[in-house]
């Protein structure tokens, strides 16, 4: 939604249907749902989105719809309106076990597709179609066939933040989960990764295979540097740092762990660290911060710009008018549906 106009039109229209003005008797009737969230989000905060929470849950179930959201979604999404969370992986699992007729996809577009073509019989809403992501707009499928020719023979191991068009010419898809189980799956000595460079280069340190990669990178996690971490840590020696694997290796080096963002909020939630330092996007602090009272998260860390443009009013929109519907072309999605089919797989073997 990247015109103005369009903003004007969506709110006049959702006005017409709904009272969404900020409401105490709202926030009152939903204090059990702020409850997860009342140390990040105040109740003047919670009073304008309770009546959008409302209405939300309410469409819902009258369009048998289900809403899936990334961990970087917001408190109030996160918490408010999602019926399941996770991670890239856990989301793509998730969306092959849906029944309801309708999934909202509250992450990024590349998700929204991964769900279509998993579960190709729904009807998946994307709130925001302009949601993108720095790594799955950084490759195409001629980018893909360039790594072939360079590397001939050697498998593509595309992580799922790419199009569905990457997807279906690549041999298996990843997630920051899975990624070293995959290239270690994986038959010969030399394994392509794309787009991620760093991804690509963290596997690399760990795994017995040659890894070459597509020069991509995520322009959340490229921005944190080593020695800004150093120096956090050397002004409090006692914060544990973890990173998310899309950080460069030298970041990568500086934390007390590396994982997914499943993988990051089960460590603190196994660790409980007095303060700990998520070295990945803001609202998974924000997120977990209710359900772990113990432990401080210090600051910093860097908001996704592609994520944070999916908020409670659009996903009412999306609801509402059930606009936003997400195609992948048959054939591509059938060939993209078996390199993340055989991620899954080799995933679950491998568990
Ligand atoms: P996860 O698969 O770890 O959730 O990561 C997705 C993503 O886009 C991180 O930037
Ligand atoms: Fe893409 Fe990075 Fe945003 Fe994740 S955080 S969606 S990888 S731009």
């Amino acid at each position: 939604m990247a015109n103005l106009s369009d903003v004007v039109k969506m709110r006049a229209e959702l006005a017409a249907s709904y009272d969404l003005a900020p409401s105490l008797a709202a926030a009152e009737a939903t204090k059990h749902i702020h409850a997860k969230m009342d140390r990040v989000v105040p109740l003047a905060d919670w009073a304008t989105f309770a009546p959008y929470v409302i209405a939300i849950n309410r469409l819902k179930a009258e369009r048998n719809a289900v809403i899936l959201g990334h961990n970087y979604m917001t408190p109030e999404i996160y918490h408010g309106v999602a019926d399941f969370v996770g991670d890239s992986l856990q989301l793509a699992i998730k969306a092959t076990e849906v029944e309801a007729d309708v999934i909202v996809q509250c992450g990024v577009h590349f998700m929204a597709e991964t769900s279509k073509i998993m579960n190709p019989s729904k009807t998946v809403l994307m709130p925001d179609m302009d949601a993108g992501c720095s790594l799955a707009e950084s490759i195409t499928a001629q980018g893909v066939a360039e790594m072939r020719a360079l590397y001939p023979g050697a498998p593509v191991v595309s992580y799922v933040n790419t199009t569905a068009e990457v997807k279906a010419v690549s041999d298996v898809c990843c997630t920051s989960a899975n990624a070293l189980q995959i290239v270690n799956a994986m038959p010969g000595d030399t394994v392509i990764m794309t787009p991620d460079q760093y991804l690509a280069r963290n596997v690399a340190a760990l795994t017995h295979k040659r890894v070459v990669w597509w020069e991509g990178s995520c322009i959340v996690h490229e921005l944190y540097t080593a020695a800004d971490l150093r120096a956090y840590r050397e002004h409090d020696p006692d914060v544990k740092i973890i990173a998310h694997p899309e950080c460069t290796p030298e970041v990568v080096a500086e934390a007390d762990f590396t994982g997914s963002t499943k993988g990051i909020i089960d460590w603190v939630h196994k660790h409980k660290p007095a303060k700990a330092m998520l070295v990945t996007e803001c609202s998974m602090a924000a997120n977990i911060a209710d359900e772990l009272p113990e432990v401080e998260f210090a600051k910093p860390c860097n908001m996704c710009p592609y994520m944070k443009m999916i908020t409670l009013e659009k996903i009412l929109y999306a609801l509402h008018t059930m606009t936003g519907q997400v195609e992948v072309d048959p054939e591509v999605s059938a060939r993209a549906r078996i390199a993340v089919q055989r991620m899954i797989d080799i995933s679950r073997a491998a568990a």
